[in-house]
């Protein structure tokens, strides 16, 4: 059991805690500063305090892939990463995929091959997906399957999504 002074020390420190802080983000080329709690995950960041509302929000536990971004082109959960562990990195959301009016090859084959139905998953299976060629480890179609695995798509749209890679893999490629 803590002792008077000890537990005076606690409470010294926690309201020592600063409730927010100023952070800079680098969101599709632009640089946006905002003041969040410490704790607040990248996907709120991106949803609640930028309006980015195309990424998002399924289990909020790592489980969906529904809120993933690509952070130096890299895939990541963006439920399971604070906001502020992600300063000083190029964040690209699925907002931030298109050139222009010229949409992405990702995002053009997923509307060929009719790769979504209600499209609650589609921006973060584009994303995962944009990650997945960026990776270069993805040979056969087992391979994009199984590095695919971690988004779920509840409407079972899979063996339409895995055409959709197929063809955007061959384009990224030879771009
Ligand atoms: Fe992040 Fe489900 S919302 S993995
Ligand atoms: Fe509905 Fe994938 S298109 S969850």
């Amino acid at each position: 059991m803590m002792n008077k002074s000890e537990i005076k020390t606690q409470e010294k420190q926690a309201a020592s805690l600063p409730a927010k802080q100023w952070l800079t983000l680098n969101i599709n080329g632009t640089e946006k500063k905002l003041e969040l709690a410490p704790w607040t995950s990248l996907l709120d960041a991106l949803r609640e305090y930028l309006g980015l509302t195309g990424t998002k929000k399924g289990c909020d536990h790592g489980q969906c892939g529904a809120c993933t971004v690509l952070v130096n082109g890299k895939r990541i959960n963006s439920c399971l990463t604070l906001a502020v562990m992600q300063e000083n990195k190029e964040i690209t959301t699925i907002e931030g995929l298109a050139q222009g009016n010229a949409l992405h090859p990702m995002q053009t084959a997923f509307i060929e091959h009719d790769a979504f139905q209600c499209g609650y998953c589609t921006p973060g299976q584009i994303c995962s997906a944009v990650g997945l060629v960026n990776e270069g480890k993805a040979h056969t179609d087992d391979d994009i399957r199984e590095l695919m695995s971690g988004n779920i798509c509840r409407c079972g749209a899979y063996p339409n999504i895995l055409e959709a890679i197929k063809q955007a893999k061959g384009e990224m490629n030879n771009a």
